[in-house]
């Protein structure tokens, strides 16, 4: 089998389940490097990495990068990216950072493939909320036309990355030992014992940029800017794998056996029958996007409600990055 010069840029919440991915999956690496800001070793289910400081010449040679940095101006991607793909590479993003640019696919693998065909050496990893959502509503979509979308999102404190769920184990510690919380750092409020409607900074008509993405990003994969969708999201007190309770009208008559029919037949999905439904503890280290309680509005027409559950370290950012690259070599 053809083998790959791959490199992964950053080793935090992400950065890690790539590593674990890339092994799990035997994707065909010849060498893989491994970047952050800092030299160190570290060490990914028992196997060991030698991560090295990030530099333009460390992409010589790889042709297939996975960007796993922070975002903005000092981030991997919108440092590194362009200087990459200068000296051949095709790169993977998982930011924010290029996801809404026109000249960049923003691609979920089972939903838009196609999208792949036109990059020009970057491609973007949707946001974790909006991958969940997409596998489940994707399928839907092309079959009876969705019309309207209103989620709300239970996220996990590792969406936020490691500092955050490493936060929450900390802050649940004190606070179970009557101890003073440390002062929020990785996350706008204290996590433990609470819940809290904000997920990065407040936008347009009293949205967060993570409300926005649900609807930008869902409009560009789905190719349907029609779509009315309008999203809270939520940060919970869970290290792992949001939730999301996503209720859609369709424009075609649709019933509940014949959007689980499509669902037991979609690439992605695992439908959890009643009286089971899918939850972070389950959903967590799985590649599937979990879909449950499925339930009819009984006010409206063609209206239903779900509980869409996933990994949003895995096929919520890592897997769907890797699963990018498996379709980039032809796999
Ligand atoms: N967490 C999620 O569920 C999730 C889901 C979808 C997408 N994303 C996105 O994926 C990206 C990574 O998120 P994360 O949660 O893994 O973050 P994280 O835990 O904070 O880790 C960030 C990693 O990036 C490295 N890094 C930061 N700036 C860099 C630079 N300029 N050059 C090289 N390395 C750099 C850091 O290096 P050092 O270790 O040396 O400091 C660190 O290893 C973010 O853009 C995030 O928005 C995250």
């Amino acid at each position: 089998m053809r083998t790959v010069n791959v490199c992964v840029v950053g080793v935090g919440a992400v950065g890690l389940e790539i590593l674990r991915v890339l092994r799990q999956r035997n994707f065909p690496v010849a060498k893989l490097t491994v970047l952050a800001r800092s030299a160190r070793s570290i060490e990914v289910d028992g196997a060991s990495y030698s991560v090295q400081a990030i530099s333009p010449a460390a992409f010589d040679g790889k042709p297939i990068v996975l960007f796993a940095g922070t975002e903005g101006e000092k981030g991997a991607a919108v440092t590194f990216a362009s200087e990459a793909i200068r000296r051949g590479a095709i790169c993977v993003d998982n930011g924010a950072d290029f996801r809404m640019d026109p000249s960049v696919p923003l691609v979920v693998p089972e939903v838009n493939p196609e999208d792949l065909k036109s990059h020009q050496g970057l491609i973007a990893n949707p946001n974790c909320s909006t991958i969940q959502m997409v596998v489940a509503l994707g399928p839907i979509h092309r079959r009876f036309k969705i019309r309207r979308v209103i989620v709300s999102t239970y996220q996990a404190a590792s969406g936020a990355g490691s500092k955050a769920a490493e936060a929450l184990l900390a802050e649940t510690a004190a606070s179970v030992q009557g101890k003073p919380l440390p002062p929020p750092e990785a996350l706008p409020q204290r996590i433990a014992f609470n819940v809290f409607p904000q997920i990065g900074p407040f936008q347009e008509m009293g949205y967060t940029s993570e409300e926005w993405k649900m609807v930008k990003e869902t409009h560009k994969i789905l190719h349907d800017d029609r779509i009315a969708i309008t999203a809270t999201t939520v940060r919970v007190p869970v290290v792992d794998s949001h939730c999301e309770s996503v209720y859609f009208e369709t424009e075609g008559p649709a019933t509940v056996e014949e959007l689980k029919a499509l669902w037991r037949e979609s690439p992605g999905v695992a439908l959890i029958e009643e009286p089971a439904y899918p939850m972070p503890v389950e959903a967590a280290h799985r590649d599937e996007v979990f879909v449950g309680r499925v339930r009819p509005d009984p006010t409206v027409k063609n209206a239903f409600s779900c509980w869409v559950v996933c990994d949003n370290l895995r096929k919520g950012a890592a897997l769907n990055a890797v699963q990018i690259a498996e379709l980039l070599i032809g796999l």
